[in-house]
């Protein structure tokens, strides 16, 4: 007799369980239900993690879009987490505020709008929900810290939350506090009175995006609290949660999680803590940071995203298995749908979960993830381990009448490096409710009545390549609704798109970095702002520029090449730097700090004058130009051998830039 045969046969159920060694796994909502599920979402920031997606041509920007957020063709988000651009270095680059200045008010900065609205048109039900990171200087009032004005820090937020509203019709559900930061009670307190009084009493709020404790502890000592708060989320929470986490009686998220390179042990990462946040901690969501890797891949955490998209100038980009993976469970749930309370481990490794609509929908999805193919950056893993195994379910209660079940199937296959992601299979005739499944290693299954998932394709991208080794931009030549040029990804300071009306010449549409104050910041920017462009590996590169100084005397601008480090060590970043300053001078650097001086001397530049400078490296030396006319030549470069270009200032001060050009070797 077949195992398969005689484990159907209840009458000889354990003594076939004994023969084909099947574990047993109840499925039921008899005993009530579990929690309720609230999605798996993706995070565009944290920072500045979705900027080169938006200079994608189509119809490459629009596919990309659809693998993320259309419903039953990719990842098909439940949720989408944006960060409240705060104009400071948040890991791979800043994000402009919607409030520079104090009394600056703009909701078309930035492309975390852009990306809101095209989620929200492939699903108009995706939950939206933004997080600070960082504050304008002047919400600190000039001290790096955003409670001490706690009504101007939650009027600022809330500002952002009506603009959504007003010049976009976005809903956003959920905000954060600050992110991995401290929070502070009356600080909580203070934006749900400033929320309820805007109108805006259907926000709910989520904190304190870090640790579990202390915030726990906080909601169990003060009601008045607890009461402001919906959602706790964590931070790479390793799957579990505390005691006094449950305690409080609030949704528990994964507010943030993932953060791993997407080759398919990322993809094992991602499965393996999309089942497990729930099974061992309770979590009903869970969020990916971050959403696509769309930022040049030298800057920190490079490709930790569920696909990549970092090519717009070839139009590639991949799509990796976490999007197959967030698949088995987004495409055959919803929120609002409860998790049963029969969830669990596998007894030879690994976990499964199953949800309701409550209308007698189930979903299923198990994963075998072994240790070594699953393991995320953070936090450790301990060991485990996970064999081939065979699992026999059985459906009770409201679903012991299900007759057929949809499946899907991965298998990452590590062996034999064959891996096939998101495949259908034949649907599964279940008989008195049983089923068994011949369960390899590092494989993930979904077991569903719903009958809409589809593996979504388009034809192949075009494809990989370089940056292109001349690149050159006037800013004449824009593209809405973005406030940034194509390519540029500031790493300290903010450089916008400026239109001079009243000037008569060739430099009316303009670069300009707006920042005149250091921001209440989330890594350590730079003192100097910096927007790096290019590719990493160029060696030999003549960069020009036309600049122009807005601040008197102390103002300095430049132009760099070989620029080694950006995101958070943006500080220590090294390369061959052309500055010139309004006192008259120029300089040439080794560091963006500036100590490493190569050369220096006169210039005769002047605030508020367009000068043209150019730098040459090549091998061990540079050289560079002002107007045309040799300033300086030979200066020795050992090191860094090879870096971006880059445009910057020497303080948080006004400077234009315009003619920017780009020739490589
Ligand atoms: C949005 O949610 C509503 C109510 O749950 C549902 O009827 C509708 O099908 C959903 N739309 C999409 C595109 O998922
Ligand atoms: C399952 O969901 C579908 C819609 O996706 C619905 O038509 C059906 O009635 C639901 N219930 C069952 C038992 O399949
Ligand atoms: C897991 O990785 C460790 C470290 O690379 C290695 O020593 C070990 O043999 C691996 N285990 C398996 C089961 O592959
Ligand atoms: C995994 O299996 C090995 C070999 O059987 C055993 O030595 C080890 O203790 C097991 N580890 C765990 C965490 O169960
Ligand atoms: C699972 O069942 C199959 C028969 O369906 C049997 O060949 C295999 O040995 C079983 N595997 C395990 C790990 O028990
Ligand atoms: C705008 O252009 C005028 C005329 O060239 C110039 O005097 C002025 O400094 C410019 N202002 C800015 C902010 O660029
Ligand atoms: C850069 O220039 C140096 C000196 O001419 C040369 O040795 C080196 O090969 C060049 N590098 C590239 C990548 O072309």
């Amino acid at each position: 007799m077949d195992c398969r045969e005689s484990a159907l046969l209840v009458s000889v159920l354990l003594l076939a369980l004994d023969l084909c060694s099947a574990q047993n796994y109840v499925l039921s909502d008899d005993g009530g239900l579990g929690r309720v599920f609230d999605g798996i979402g993706g995070l565009s920031g944290g920072g500045a993690t979705s900027r080169l997606l938006v200079s994608y041509a189509e119809p490459y920007r629009s596919q990309v879009l659809d693998f993320l957020f259309k419903p039953n063709f990719g990842a098909s988000l439940h949720i989408l987490k944006v960060e409240i651009g705060g104009d400071a270095q948040t890991t791979d680059g800043t994000e402009p505020s919607h409030m520079h200045y104090e009394n600056d008010e703009n909701y078309y900065r930035g492309y975390e709008w852009w990306l809101m609205k095209e989620a929200k048109k492939r699903n108009p039900n995706i939950t939206l929900i933004g997080l600070p990171w960082a504050f304008p200087g002047w919400v600190g009032h000039g001290k790096n810290w955003p409670y001490d004005y706690p009504d101007v820090t939650a009027t600022y937020v809330v500002n952002w939350i009506l603009g959504a509203k007003q010049y976009h019709d976005l809903d956003i559900q959920y905000v954060g506090i600050w992110n991995e930061r401290s929070f502070d009670n009356k600080y909580i307190k203070l934006l749900r009175y400033t929320l309820d009084k805007s109108g805006l009493e259907r926000v709910k709020i989520i904190a304190s995006d870090n640790l579990w404790e202390p915030i726990a502890f906080s909601l169990l000592l003060d009601p008045e609290l607890s009461t402001a708060v919906d959602v706790i989320g964590a931070h790479y929470p390793g799957t579990t949660t505390i005691t006094e986490a449950l305690k409080t009686q609030k949704k528990l998220w994964s507010s943030e999680d993932y953060s791993t390179f997407n080759n398919e042990v990322g993809g094992g990462c991602w499965a393996r803590i999309l089942n497990q946040n729930y099974v061992n901690g309770q979590m009903t969501a869970t969020i990916s940071w971050n959403l696509v890797a769309s930022y040049y891949e030298d800057l920190p955490f490079g490709r930790d995203g569920l696909m990549t998209a970092e090519e717009p100038w070839s139009g590639n980009y991949v799509v990796e298995s976490p999007i197959w993976i967030t698949a088995h469970t987004t495409q055959f749930t919803q929120p609002g749908w409860t998790y049963l309370q029969t969830v669990g481990h596998l007894a030879q490794g690994g976990s499964y979960i199953a949800l309701t609509d409550g209308k007698g929908n189930l979903t299923v999805v198990i994963e075998t993830m072994t240790h070594n193919h699953s393991v995320c950056i953070r936090p450790p893993l301990p060991p485990f381990n996970v064999t081939s195994q065979n699992a026999t379910f059985q459906l009770k209660g409201s679903f012991a009448s299900i007759k057929e079940l949809q499946v899907w199937r991965s298998q990452f296959d590590f062996k034999t490096s064959k891996a096939s992601f998101f495949e259908k299979l034949k649907p599964l005739k279940l008989v008195d409710g049983l089923f068994t499944l011949n369960l390899a290693e590092d494989e993930v299954y979904t077991l569903t009545t719903i009958s809409t998932g589809s593996k979504g394709s388009y034809p192949d991208p075009p494809p990989s390549a370089p940056f292109p080794k001349v690149y050159k931009d006037d800013f004449d030549v824009r593209s809405p609704p973005f406030s940034e040029a194509p390519y540029f990804a500031d790493q300290t300071g903010v450089f916008e798109y400026y239109i001079n009306l009243t000037d008569p010449g060739p430099h009316v549409f303009t670069l300009r970095q707006v920042l005149t104050e250091r921001p209440i910041t989330w890594a350590t920017d730079a003192d100097q702002t910096i927007s790096v462009i290019g590719d990493y590996y160029w060696q030999n590169l003549t960069v020009t520029c036309d600049v122009f100084m807005e601040k008197m005397n102390a103002g300095g601008v430049f132009i760099a090449a070989r620029v080694d480090k950006g995101g958070q060590s943006i500080r220590s970043a090294k390369g061959v730097f052309f500055w010139v300053f309004a006192d008259g001078t120029y300089k040439v650097t080794n560091d963006l700090v500036g100590e490493t001086v190569l050369a220096e001397g006169q210039s005769g530049t002047e605030v508020y004058g367009w000068y043209t400078l150019s730098l040459t490296v090549k091998g061990q030396y540079a050289s560079g130009s002002l107007n045309g006319y040799p300033l300086w030549k030979n200066a020795v470069v050992l090191t860094p051998k090879a870096g971006w270009a880059a445009i910057g200032t020497r303080s948080f001060e006004l400077a234009q830039f315009d003619n920017f050009a780009l020739v490589a070797e």
